[in-house]
């Protein structure tokens, strides 16, 4: 495995996560045996940053990663874990509430990493309410570092002038090689900011895969059924960019989604994608994708293939 700073915090993650929203109906990893022995394979191969949320099968994917944390007797120390407030619990006192149901439910007495999951777009929550009261659940020891997902530039920009001494050390997003929008603003951002860039949906929820073919699709019953990536119009053209992807993983000796994976962290030194996986064969596939490089040339294949398609979410 590779590692890298979380942000400017001094905390060692691996290069890519392990993203825990399949521990959730959404997804279909319901069962503990299951989600322990996917938490367990992701250990053992070194990947030590767990990315979970709240709202994550509520509350049952936190759950399930205390829990096997402490049946595999995993030391605190070996874990960083990530969690999210989410947008509708954003006012100063819930702040502390969700976070001390997250501590209870990660059996823990810290999160490393407490990230605003979504800005509060249906309550008037001011951006320094909430940011505060991270920044004095830091101050108490009860969060380690401060993250907002999905949030845009402005608004991080925002936030960071309402902490006194603590900044945002993480960023997280939507970004994968046919969702490339976060290049526009907020990865030069976590960039010149130093702040580690958390890419979420990194294969694209499997479609850059070419796993499945436009029938499949058209009968997927999970979180994917109202996903744009997977509405024909768009899916018939990111089948196009799995074919390249598929070719140079051929050339490579490696599999598609090991091709996506170290095709994002080339992209840019602060990225981290956070994969989710429904088996432990899935979390093997995907630890393979550190410990080398594509060739130049094969990366900018992928690229040129993802910048050629145009997805539209203008679905109906
Ligand atoms: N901050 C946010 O708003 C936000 C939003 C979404 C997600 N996230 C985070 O990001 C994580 C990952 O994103 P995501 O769940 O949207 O999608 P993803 O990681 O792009 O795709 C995950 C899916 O791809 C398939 N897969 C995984 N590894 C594979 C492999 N090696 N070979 C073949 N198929 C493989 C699995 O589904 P099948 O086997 O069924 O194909 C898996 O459920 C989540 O778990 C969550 O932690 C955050």
């Amino acid at each position: 495995m590779e590692y890298t700073e979380l942000g400017s915090t001094g905390i060692k993650v691996s290069r890519i996560g392990l993203g825990a929203w399949q521990f959730s109906q959404s997804w279909g990893v319901t069962d503990y045996e299951k989600a322990k022995a996917i938490i367990s394979k992701a250990l053992e191969l070194g990947i030590n940053l767990i990315d979970t949320a709240i709202v994550y099968g509520r509350g049952m994917s936190e759950e399930f990663i205390g829990r096997a944390l402490k049946d595999l007797g995993v030391k605190r120390d070996e874990v960083v874990i990530a969690t999210k407030i989410p947008g509708e619990m954003l006012s100063y006192d819930d702040v502390f509430k969700a976070t001390r149901r997250s501590l209870e439910r990660l059996q823990t007495s810290y999160i490393d990493l407490m990230q605003v999951h979504w800005p509060p777009c249906w309550h008037n929550i001011p951006t320094c309410e909430y940011m505060k009261a991270l920044e004095r659940l830091l101050n108490q020891g009860l969060i380690n570092a401060i993250g907002l997902s999905d949030h845009p530039v402005e608004l991080v920009e925002s936030a960071r002038t309402c902490l006194a001494r603590a900044d945002v050390e993480v960023i997280q997003a939507r970004f994968n090689p046919v969702e490339l929008d976060a290049e526009k603003e907020l990865i030069p951002y976590a960039e010149e900011n130093d702040m580690s860039f958390l890419a979420w949906s990194p294969l694209a929820k499997g479609a850059v895969l070419g796993k499945y073919t436009l029938e499949d699709v058209r009968k997927l019953e999970d979180v994917r059924a109202g996903d744009p990536v997977f509405h024909p119009e768009n899916y018939k053209q990111i089948l196009q960019v799995a074919d390249v992807i598929k070719e140079v993983a051929a050339k490579h000796g490696k599999t598609p989604a090991q091709v996506v994976l170290n095709w994002l962290i080339m992209y840019s030194d602060v990225i981290i994608p956070i994969p989710g996986a429904k088996s432990p064969q899935q979390v093997e596939d995907n630890a393979g994708a550190m410990g080398w490089r594509l060739s130049r040339e094969d990366w900018l294949r992928i690229y040129e293939a993802a910048r050629s398609i145009r997805i539209s979410r203008v679905t109906f």
